[in-house]
């Protein structure tokens, strides 16, 4: 099989370029290693950026999450058993966020794939990348048993974290960057009322709590837990009572418990890889790069590393210029280090880390004292909860 780009990952990054590429009329395949139904199990964040929002209309698939999709201009920060809301839309001269599941996300683009018959080759085992740093890259797997080969123009490894495109590349080309937390999010997906119709990020000496949701019947909450935890230990009874405890009374009073449809342990890690591209392959998304989940920018970032990507390689196509391609690294990573800087910054703010003595859980205090009660503090974190400018 011939193709000019070659996707590696249907998850959103591989999707989302699929569609970009798309209509840029560029010819692309995507292999994924799993089922669909595998993909779309997986749960989560699901705030959108106004730049995400915007790519996806760009591409045709926002009709549903402008129907369904709930649109944030604040969200609220607890502690000290009060909450103080971050005015957003005031702050930032009117931006917005959009609160839309990932999954949902998936879905439009994996519907609008197969509804322009574009391939998506599920179930790829044994993907293997070749000749990326030539003229003619060739991609192998396996399906069903039979061993095939794509010949392709360019690679695009949307892979995701464990994924085989970042581990082709050699070790010597490759610098990495990290910091894993010393704790993970148990989170509950359950068919409830939100709390309330914005966010609540919480800080509390027992630890973390995040008040998130679907839509107005559909909540998804996160307490902060140990990294030995197991979802086995957690009952749902269990979870919504420590969840309970760490909210401000108010929230604990209006906090409507039911059965979880998903409960799942992630840990939480800062990951950056340099550079994102070798020769004729790009990393993209999860394959790059990882936030911890605090302010939901994993998506973010993925939707825009993969709309450089697009038009870079539309511009090789259309123009025969180079200089997006030659760019994509750079480019991005500038936008990847100050959405790491912030979600580090806002997990390090929220959480309780088990080394910090009482100096740490003081700093964490007077850091969120000053950050409702300035204007100043409380506009730099809107500005990045909303997104910063491409
Ligand atoms: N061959 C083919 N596909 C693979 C391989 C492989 N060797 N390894 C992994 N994959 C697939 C995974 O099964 C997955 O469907 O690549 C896809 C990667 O998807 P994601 O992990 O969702 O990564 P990405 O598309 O970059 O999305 C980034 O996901 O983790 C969140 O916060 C993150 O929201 C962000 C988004
Ligand atoms: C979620 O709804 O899953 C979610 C929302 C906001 C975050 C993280 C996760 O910061």
């Amino acid at each position: 099989m011939r193709t000019q780009v070659a996707i590696i990952g249907a998850g959103p990054s591989g999707l989302l370029l699929g569609a970009l590429l798309h209509r840029a009329g560029v010819d692309a395949v995507i292999l994924e290693a799993r089922t669909p139904e595998y993909v779309l199990g997986r749960i989560r964040a699901g705030v959108l950026e106004q730049v995400t929002v915007d790519l996806l209309d760009q591409v045709g698939v926002g009709a549903r999450m402008h129907r369904e999709g709930l649109v944030h201009g604040g969200f609220e920060l607890a502690f000290g058993g009060a909450r103080h809301r971050i005015d957003m839309h005031g702050l930032t001269g009117g931006k917005s966020v959009m609160v839309y599941g990932q999954t949902e996300v998936t879905h439009d683009l994996m519907d609008a794939r197969a509804a322009a018959g574009l391939t998506t080759i599920y179930e790829a085992a044994q993907v293997s990348l070749h000749d990326f740093d030539g003229a003619q890259p060739r991609v192998r797997y396996v399906k069903d048993g039979a061993t095939h080969e794509i010949a392709c123009d360019f690679i695009a490894g949307c892979d995701g974290f464990h994924g085989v495109s970042r581990a082709s590349v050699p070790a010597g080309a490759l610098q990495t960057f990290e910091r894993v937390y010393p704790f993970g999010w148990l989170g509950i997906l359950s068919d409830t009322p939100p709390v309330s119709h914005e966010l609540i990020y919480t800080h509390h000496e027992r630890g973390f709590a995040l008040c998130s949701m679907r839509s107005m019947t559909r909540s998804r909450h996160y307490v902060q837990c140990s990294l030995d935890d197991k979802v086995e230990n957690w009952s749902d009874d269990a979870f919504w009572d420590e969840l309970r405890r760490r909210l401000d009374p108010a929230a604990a009073e209006a906090l409507v418990t039911g059965p979880s449809i998903e409960k799942s342990i992630a840990p939480l890690r800062s990951f950056v890889a340099e550079p994102m591209r070798f020769g004729r392959l790009f990393l993209a998304g999860d394959a790059a790069h990882i936030v911890p989940p605090t302010g939901a920018k994993g998506l973010n970032l993925a939707a825009t590393d993969v709309s450089y990507l697009g038009s870079a390689i539309a511009e090789h196509y259309q123009e025969k210029s180079d200089a997006g391609i030659d760019s994509y690294s750079q480019r991005c990573l500038r936008r990847i280090w100050r959405a790491e800087r912030f979600s580090w910054w806002f997990t390090s703010l929220m959480h309780r880390f088990p080394e910090t003595g009482a100096f740490g859980q003081k700093m964490q205090a007077a850091e969120l004292d000053y950050l409702v009660n300035s204007v100043a503090a409380s506009t730099a974190m809107a500005e990045n909860y909303v997104g910063l400018p491409l």
